[in-house]
């Protein structure tokens, strides 16, 4: 394997926290030619670039998950349509308001609604919940994740009140796309929504798995140039998690050191992004939230979805699947102070929505 050196690596430091171009080729060699204490050194650097965007303080969302029906079949997904294994269950409007509920008195400011594409939960049903939860928490921010809608069904969502919206890509690459998911759906498309978010001024979130079947080093360099052009305010990128009962239950997983690497990275060229210690790292690692934050990550979306739903909720295997009530959330404190964080319990929005093609305003 080819190395880098110690000086190589500071300079290349640099050159992600600037402004300049950075070359794919530098990309790909801080992914594959780091030794485990440059990786490490990295993930500090990344570490205190988020310390001094946000201080020691994380933000914290509610994560509602809303429905496990859904209408498409990527590969790698538990809740995909032709896995009948799974019991499905979607929340009423009720249900859901009573989650919010529970999460203000918790102390939450961001909802976040989040479910597979579910056809019952169509663009009259979700105008009318957006309303229903903004009509008695004005001042609480929404965040969707819900797939892919069109244009107009994003323009109402926003009008209705919802601030913010996730939607990985995935992945850039077309090929690696058409190997992850079936012909009807498109990397095209995907990128599109992407756009149209962006467009209507939602704070836009993206990301990808690490590690995912056929993923190469290139490909997760596309995807980084990917997101240096649409310039998100939230990155989420969790580990591909091999999950029974779908075509890719044989498969690797990915790394925590692989996805965390990757978050240093994107933290040190995104410094203002709002990133996640998503739920897929705790799922391989107990302390996969702590690696994340010891690596530039700054917000935990602690779930707060009614037990039974949690539990059908599987994407992926679950393998620290509790109930994230006041006492969870308690743990998730503590752990957040046994590093020497806090849990910053603001809305925690991105400064400004970015229009600029500058990815460090
Ligand atoms: N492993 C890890 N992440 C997964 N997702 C879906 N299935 C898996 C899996 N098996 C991720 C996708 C999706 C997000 C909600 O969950 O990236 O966008």
């Amino acid at each position: 394997m080819q190395t880098i050196s110690n000086e190589t690596l500071q300079q290349y430091t640099d050159l992600l926290k600037s402004n300049e171009k950075v070359m794919p080729d530098i990309y790909l060699a801080l992914l594959s030619q780091l030794n485990p204490q440059q990786q490490d050194w990295l993930r500090q650097q990344a570490a205190q670039t988020a310390v001094g965007q946000f201080g020691k303080g994380i933000y914290v969302r509610a994560l509602i998950e809303i429905s496990n029906y859904c209408k498409n079949n990527c590969y790698y997904c538990g809740i995909r349509c032709a896995n009948t294994t799974i019991q499905r269950y979607r929340l009423t409007q009720e249900q859901i308001i009573e989650a919010c509920q529970k999460a203000d008195q918790l102390g939450f400011k961001t909802f976040v609604l989040q479910g597979g594409e579910d056809p019952q939960q169509n663009d009259e049903w979700m105008v009318q919940l957006i309303t229903n939860i903004k009509t008695l928490f004005p001042q609480h921010a929404i965040t969707l994740s819900i797939g892919e809608r069109d244009k107009e069904a994003y323009r109402r969502f926003k009008q209705a009140g919802a601030d913010r919206f996730l939607l990985r890509h995935e992945t850039y690459n077309a090929k690696h796309y058409c190997q992850l998911h079936p012909h009807n759906m498109s990397r095209d498309n995907r990128i599109n929504c992407l756009r149209q978010l962006k467009e209507l001024g939602y704070q836009t979130g993206t990301g990808i798995m690490v590690g995912s079947p056929y993923q190469t080093m290139q490909d997760i360099v596309e995807d980084i140039l990917f997101m240096e052009q649409l310039l998100p305010e939230m990155i989420g990128i969790g580990p591909f998690i091999a999950t029974p009962n779908t075509p890719f239950e044989q498969q690797a997983s990915g790394t925590v050191d692989q996805t965390t690497l990757l978050l240093a990275l994107l933290r040190l060229r995104f410094p203002k992004a709002l990133i996640p210690a998503t739920t897929a790292l705790t799922a391989l690692d107990d302390h996969g939230r702590e690696k994340a934050i010891l690596s530039g990550a700054n917000v935990i979306m602690p779930n707060v979805s009614p037990p039974d739903a949690r539990e059908k909720y599987a994407i992926y295997t679950k393998k620290n699947i509790f109930s994230e009530t006041a006492d969870a959330i308690a743990d998730i404190q503590n752990r957040v102070n046994n590093i020497g964080y806090h849990i910053d319990w603001t809305r925690g929005d991105y400064p400004l929505t970015i229009k600029q093609q500058n990815n460090h305003v």
